[in-house]
């Protein structure tokens, strides 16, 4: 049996602007396995985004408990939230967010140096060619990011998300600025990255991106359902 990675139980969310209520997640129950790799899908104002901001902690649910590796992380103050973030969850996003003043190297080291653990400048060194490694763009370490192209500037993304060793990779819309042929590499790397044991969840409009994952689940009206699940031993 796999490990539990995430445990979401009854989750709700619910926006209050000028007295209307929109309930976006409306009781929603998802559990993620050490390993797997997750897609949701579902049609625009399902909860996709919603539910990827309370994944991520970069939101609170309204009710319902969610723990991360066993830690209750349902209602957290804002400081408990950014360093439970900075140490658990890794983000790629459509926008690559690099930061154009710092090369390659700094852009992916970023994350430890703001760590709470303190990495001396040779496990850094280390850590990053590593991730620069898995994403074969160890040639690129010294460039600034605007030099490169998109899809090697999602690579870039891709290995910044991977240095602290994130208990889980969270995937938005990754090929969204991306051609197609770029976009493929990047769903390519997601797959290594998984089959390397990095567990994954993924949000996309794409349904041949969603069916790559090993478990498939569609966003409805707030509700989640698992379309299909190929983890072995879940
Ligand atoms: N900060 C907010 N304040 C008020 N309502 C919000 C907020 N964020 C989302 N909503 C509402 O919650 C519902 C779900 O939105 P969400 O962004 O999660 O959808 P989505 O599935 O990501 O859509 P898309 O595919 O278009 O990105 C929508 O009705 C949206 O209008
Ligand atoms: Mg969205």
């Amino acid at each position: 049996m796999n490990n539990i990675k995430i445990k979401m139980k009854n989750i709700t969310k619910v926006f209050e602007i000028d007295n209307m209520e929109t309930h976006a997640l409306r009781g929603l129950d998802l559990t993620i396995y050490d390993g797997d790799y997750i897609s949701i899908s579902g049609p625009s104002g399902c909860g996709k985004s919603t539910l990827l901001s309370i994944l991520g902690l970069l939101d609170m649910p309204s009710s319902g408990t969610y723990h991360i590796e066993g830690d209750d992380v349902s209602q957290l103050s804002l400081a408990q939230s950014a360093r439970i973030r900075a140490n658990k969850i890794g983000f790629i996003f459509q926008q690559f967010n690099l930061i154009d003043e710092l090369t390659v190297f700094e852009n992916i080291a970023l994350p430890l140096r703001y760590s709470e653990k303190q990495y001396s400048e040779s496990e850094i060194k280390q850590k990053v060619k590593k991730c620069l490694d898995s994403v074969e763009m160890s040639h690129r370490t010294n460039h600034y990011p605007h030099l490169l192209s998109g899809g090697q500037q999602q690579r870039i993304a891709i290995a910044r998300s991977l240095v602290a060793d994130p208990a889980i990779l969270l995937v938005d819309e990754p090929t969204g600025n991306l051609d197609s042929k770029n976009g493929d590499a990047i769903m390519d790397m997601l797959e290594n990255l998984n089959n390397q044991g990095t567990t994954i969840c993924l949000v996309t409009h794409d349904p041949r991106y969603a069916d790559r994952a090993k478990s498939q689940y569609h966003l409805l009206d707030g509700r989640i359902e698992m379309v299909k699940s190929m983890l072995e031993a879940v």
